[in-house]
């Protein structure tokens, strides 16, 4: 693990260059990169991460200057949210271009394009000169990492570096839109919410109809500590809690009620502050021993959305 200074950022440009992977910041969670244009390189993710090989890698950019190496059609329905969103935590979906292996978008037609805002990743991608490929740098299934010791613990020793660019801002994974058509389709939900893509598009977020593909990884178990994952209502956070426990542990928004568990982390204020908080606090309780994490729900809109979107998956199984 380094510190993402100017030289340690070189170091890691070298270390991409010769086909190798790196850990880097973003503004949304940690990622693993490595050479977008180059199979081998990006087959090593699937492998350090553990990561079933039908589930494509989201590919960094440091602009929209660089998405003709990675993107055809670029359609002006994308044209239009790259202008209200890039840089930023919003990715989307379009036409891949030749130049895309396989092993980066597990052979689909269609390639998932990102421009991250966190100057270290900008830095990265700029030094290297190519586009980067990288999903959230965990052990597939694991909680996505929002601070360099997170990726540490999942992959230290299967990583040639580690740049620590401090805690993520965003704290959830981006916003994924299929931007392919007339109007955006919302494939992941995240901090950037569909009334935010709808405005800037000027057009409705079109469903996706029964049956149609969501991304890919949406499919899979995921954010899962260790712990069982229990979701409780704020209702029952505020009133009489059942005996819980010793072992049980608390992550909370509303004032917790008698008898709730000892240990607990209360994160009250904008739902944001709770985003950005929820994977280290899964790590958290898990690091701490617990055997049942108890979550306090949201409202299923807006930023919580993608909240509670993570939630049933953490909690699911
Ligand atoms: O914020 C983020 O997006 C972070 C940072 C590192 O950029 N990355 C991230 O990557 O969350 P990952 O691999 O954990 O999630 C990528 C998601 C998966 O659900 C994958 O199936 C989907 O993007 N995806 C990738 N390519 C796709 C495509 N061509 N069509 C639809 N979904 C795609
Ligand atoms: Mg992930």
């Amino acid at each position: 693990m380094r510190r993402a200074d100017a030289p340690a950022i070189a170091q890691a440009a070298e270390v991409l260059r010769r086909g190798g992977l790196v850990v880097f910041p973003t503004e949304t969670v940690y990622g693993l990169g490595a050479r977008a244009l180059s199979a081998a390189a990006a087959r090593r993710i699937y492998r350090a991460k553990g990561r079933p090989s039908d589930n494509p890698l989201i590919v960094h950019v440091d602009g929209p200057e660089m998405l003709p190496l990675v993107a055809r059609r670029v359609t002006p329905l994308a044209r239009r949210l790259m202008a209200a969103f890039w840089p930023g935590p919003l990715t989307l979906v379009l036409k891949r271009a030749p130049g895309v292996p396989d092993a980066v978008t597990a052979g689909k037609s269609t390639v998932a394009v990102r421009c991250p805002a966190h100057p270290v990743a900008r830095a990265l991608i700029a030094e290297l000169g190519e586009p980067i490929a990288a999903p959230s740098a965990n052990l597939s299934g694991r909680p996505s990492p929002t601070a360099a010791a997170h990726a540490a613990r999942d992959l230290g020793g299967r990583v040639s570096l580690i740049l620590d660019g401090g805690p993520c801002r965003e704290g959830l994974e981006s916003t994924i839109v299929d931007a392919r058509g007339r109007r955006p389709v919302l494939l992941r939900p995240g901090t950037i919410t569909p009334a935010q893509v709808a405005r800037a598009a000027g057009v409705p977020i079109a469903r996706p109809g029964r049956g149609a593909p969501a991304a890919p990884g949406t499919r899979h178990r995921h954010y899962a500590p260790s712990c069982r994952v229990e979701l409780v209502s704020p209702a029952s956070v505020r009133g009489k809690w059942p005996a819980t426990g010793k072992d049980s542990w608390l992550l909370h928004r509303s004032r917790a009620g008698s008898n709730a568990p000892a240990r607990r982390r209360r994160v009250p204020g904008p739902i944001a502050d709770y985003a950005r908080a929820l994977f280290s606090a899964l790590r958290e309780a898990e690091a701490a021993g617990a055997a049942t994490l108890f979550v306090e729900t949201v409202a299923d809109r807006g930023v919580g959305r993608a909240v509670m979107d993570r939630l049933r998956r953490a909690a699911a199984g």
